[in-house]
């Protein structure tokens, strides 16, 4: 059997009448599906439990999710080979807290509420990847390093170190947290996991089937921060705002790095080292995107790939080819930021 405790909030407010249908609802289905829990609200507030057999749970915590009556719907706890249900008697047992005015159920609505609003916050700062697995069920803490091909992207902003000796803290800000916004919100879109903001750059990756839509991201982004570039006032730091890329695939190891202080979920492996290097020749060959041969060959789109020839990357004994694609926004990739005055 299987568990799952959630929060989420309600999208608008909801009759009396309204909420009484959710658990008339839920009990008539609940009771054929033999589900168990209960589902507490109060102020803005959803906070539930449902119990049963793993297929039916997933089943209906994925149409539970899709239900337009609340959002912001944080699992706070997956567990999956459970024995026994914690409240075998309740097919749906609805607790309304906001008309409880009993001393003792206050101190619970204040948890219920910081609970909400802290793992709201932590999300926030919680990889994808390491959500995935605990939304399993799993303790991510405990899971063992484990080799996976990935396609590997680094980006980079241009001419960092300019921009941020010639700007205000608050401009350097407003530079770095919108394209970290950009970049995550495309590669996300395309698929992608970014995994670590690097001072000025990023590392994402996608899973190898993927590889298109990892150009097709480094594309997208390209064209959203020319955009802005061009709409940006002549006053605004934004119009300076432009990025290198690089895209390597290879075999890498993911799992936790780091010490019991600190732990990261992340990759380790050549083709990390590589998607740096390659990111960093942007600058050298004048062209904002640049792949390896693997991506290039692993690809399904009809792309036009230009070959830059071999180059020595640091740490590297043999020398390795290197690819762009032929497209407008790659071509015209301007390396320093004086070339924007
Ligand atoms: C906070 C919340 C909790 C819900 N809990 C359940 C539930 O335990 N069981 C259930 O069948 N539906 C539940 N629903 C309703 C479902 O999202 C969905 O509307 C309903 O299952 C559709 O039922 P139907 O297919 O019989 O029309 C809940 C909805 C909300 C907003």
């Amino acid at each position: 059997m299987k568990r799952i405790t959630y929060i989420s909030r309600l999208t608008s407010p909801l009759s009396r009448k309204e909420i009484e249908k959710i658990g008339i609802t839920s009990i008539q289905n609940n009771k054929r599906g033999n589900i168990t829990g209960f589902l507490v609200y109060f102020d803005k507030l959803f906070f539930q439990i449902i119990e049963g057999s793993a297929v039916k749970v997933d089943e209906l915590f994925e149409k539970i999710g899709k239900d337009p009556r609340h959002q912001d719907i944080i699992r706070l706890k997956t567990e999956n080979d459970v024995d026994h249900r914690l409240f075998p008697e309740w097919s749906m047992k609805m607790i309304d807290l906001n008309n409880n005015v009993d001393e003792l159920v206050r101190p619970i609505k204040v948890l219920l509420q910081a609970v909400t609003e802290s793992h709201a916050i932590i999300e926030q700062y919680t990889q994808p990847a390491v959500l995935k697995i605990l939304n399993q069920g799993i303790n991510p803490i405990v899971v063992n390093p484990s080799p996976v091909e990935k396609i590997v992207l680094f980006a980079d902003i241009v001419s960092y170190s300019t921009i941020s000796e010639r700007m205000t803290i608050e401009n350097v800000f407003l530079i770095l947290n919108t394209y970290f916004d950009i970049c995550s919100r495309i590669i996300r879109g395309k698929g992608g996991e970014v995994n670590k903001f690097l001072g000025d750059g990023l590392m994402a990756y996608f899973d190898v089937e993927l590889v298109d839509d990892s150009i097709q991201a480094c594309l997208d982004i390209m064209q959203e921060l020319q955009d802005l570039r061009q709409s940006s006032s002549t006053q605004s730091p934004l119009r300076f705002l432009n990025s290198g890329f690089g895209l390597a695939k290879g075999t890498v190891i993911e799992g936790n790095m780091g010490s019991r202080f600190k732990t990261d979920f992340t990759i380790i492996g050549d083709a990390v080292n590589t998607a740096s290097r390659l990111e960093e020749l942007t600058r050298e060959v004048n062209r904002s995107l640049v792949l390896s041969e693997p991506v290039k060959q692993s690809t399904k789109r009809p792309w036009i790939f230009i070959n830059l020839g071999k180059y020595n990357l640091k740490g590297k004994e043999m020398n390795t080819e290197v690819f762009s694609i032929e497209h407008d926004l790659v071509n015209e990739f301007k390396d320093d930021i004086f070339d924007y005055e």
